[in-house]
C-alpha cells in the first residue's frame, strides 16, 4: 500500500485493525495514560510545585514597598553597585525586587526565623533560584509572589536570574546571607 496513492479499498475504516497495529496502539494509548497520570502524581508527590501566595500588586507600589524596607532596617552596602544589605526583623514580611539586571536589595535573614518572602519585577520576566538550594519561582510584573521560608542553614547562597531577560541576563547574579 502506499500512502501517496488513493486506498484500493475505499471503505478502509471498515476493514480489521491488523494486529500488529493493535499492540502499537495499545502501547501508544498506556503510555499516554501513564504521561496524564504522572502530572497529578508529580503535583502532589514531586514538590515541584508553588506552594505560596500570590497578589497583584503595581510595579511602582512594589518598589515603595521595597524602598520602605530598605530605608528601615539596612545594615551596610556591598558590591561595586553599593547595594544595600537589609537585616530585616524576624518574622516579618522580606521584599526583593528584580529588574533588568539587578536583584535589590541583598537580604540578611536569621536561621531558624521564618520570613514571608514577597518576589516581583518592575519590568518583564526574571526567575528566582537560590543555590545551591532547589529554589525555583518565576518573578513577573504585576504579581507579587509570596513564599513563607524558614532558613535552616546559615551561610551565603547564591541568587541567580534562571530566566532569559535580555543581554545582560548572565550578569544578574546576587546573593542571601542567613546568620545564626
Ligand atoms: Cu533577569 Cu534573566
Amino acid at each position: 500500500m502506499s500512502s501517496i496513492l488513493p486506498p484500493a479499498e475505499k471503505i478502509w475504516w471498515k476493514q480489521p485493525v491488523d494486529s500488529v497495529e493493535m499492540i502499537w496502539i495499545g502501547f501508544a494509548l498506556t503510555w499516554c495514560l501513564i504521561m496524564f497520570f504522572a502530572m497529578p502524581l508529580w503535583h502532589v508527590y514531586g514538590e515541584q510545585n508553588y506552594s505560596g501566595e500570590a497578589y497583584n500588586v503595581l510595579p511602582d507600589q512594589y518598589q515603595a514597598r521595597v524602598e520602605q524596607m530598605v530605608q528601615a532596617h539596612t545594615v551596610r552596602h556591598e558590591s561595586d553597585q553599593q547595594i544595600p544589605v537589609v537585616r530585616p526583623p524576624a518574622g516579618s514580611d522580606v521584599y526583593l525586587l528584580a529588574r533588568l539586571w539587578q536583584w535589590y536589595p541583598i537580604l540578611e535573614l536569621q536561621k531558624g526565623q521564618t520570613y514571608r518572602l514577597h518576589l516581583s519585577s518592575l519590568d518583564w520576566q526574571h526567575g528566582f533560584s537560590l543555590q545551591p538550594l532547589n529554589v525555583n519561582v518565576q518573578v513577573l510584573p504585576g504579581y507579587d509572589m509570596v513564599l513563607t521560608v524558614t532558613p535552616t542553614e546559615s551561610g551565603e547562597f547564591g541568587l541567580v536570574c534562571n530566566e532569559y531577560c535580555g543581554i545582560m541576563h548572565h550578569t544578574m547574579l546576587s546573593k542571601l546571607y542567613v546568620v545564626d
